[in-house]
């Protein structure tokens, strides 16, 4: 359904987004991931678009088609997706990192599909850091507003007030995971400087466009 009565609350604005999981390769066959549909991401997407925002979005591997009039880059690895979100990043006023990117990657990619020797032994993972695209994102000499996600399994506020001082950035979106992984509704717990605002239960589409009322307010309310 296109409304046509959006209110244009991020006209002349530009925002680019992280979405989905990321794909660590082991070998040509296999890899590691993480759960991520990517939907609340993509919802928001749509909702920036709608609300008159230049949108690029930087997509994981996942199984959802590209909201109208939105820029669309696909990648698989956390090293890749950092080097499509560099180079644009400070091309854009905001930056809204909803992607569940894997911490880690398998320390080497073998060339060739790991085969079955029949001894029964089993291979060894040995894994680097991937780097942390947010953070590195939020220390760049003039970034752009950097939104921040966090999945918490508990301590919802603590978590995210400590995760927003560590990677230095304004916002930062939590929500309870597992339980929403893959679900259309979530609920969201909004945390900056002046404390924390709750989103209720409500369709991830519902949430995107209510997170992009308060993105605009605080981008409006912004001195600099
Ligand atoms: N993030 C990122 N790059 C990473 C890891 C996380 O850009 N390598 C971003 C996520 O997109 C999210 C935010 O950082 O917006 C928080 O991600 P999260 O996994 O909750 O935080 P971590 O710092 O990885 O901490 P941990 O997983 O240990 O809780
Ligand atoms: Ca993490």
């Amino acid at each position: 359904l296109v409304n046509h009565f959006t209110p244009k609350v991020l006209a002349g604005r530009s925002v680019l987004i992280t979405a989905g999981p990321t794909f660590e390769a082991i070998d040509p066959v296999r890899g590691i991931t993480n759960r991520s549909s990517g939907k609340m991401g993509f919802a928001i997407a749509q909702a920036c678009e709608r609300a008159g925002a230049r949108v690029t979005l930087v997509a994981g591997p996942v199984a959802l088609p590209t909201p109208a009039g939105v820029e669309r880059i696909d990648v698989q690895s956390a090293q890749a997706m950092l080097d499509a979100v560099l180079p644009r990043a400070t091309g854009h006023e905001v930056f809204i990192a909803t992607a569940a990117v894997a911490d880690w990657r398998p320390a080497h990619c073998a060339e060739h599909k790991i085969k079955k020797d029949g001894s029964g032994q089993t291979p060894t993972l040995a894994f680097t850091e991937n780097p942390d695209i947010l953070a590195t994102v939020a220390a760049l000499p003039n970034p752009p507003y950097c939104v921040g996600f966090a999945a918490e399994s508990e301590k919802l506020l603590e978590h995210a007030q400590a995760k927003r001082a560590r990677k230095r950035i304004p916002l930062i979106v939590a929500n309870l995971g597992p339980a929403t992984f893959g679900q259309d509704d979530n609920a969201l717990l909004l945390v900056d400087a002046e404390g924390a605002r709750e989103l209720p239960r409500a369709p991830k589409t519902e949430l995107a466009t209510q997170l992009v009322a308060e993105l605009a307010l605080r981008l409006n309310a912004r001195t600099t």
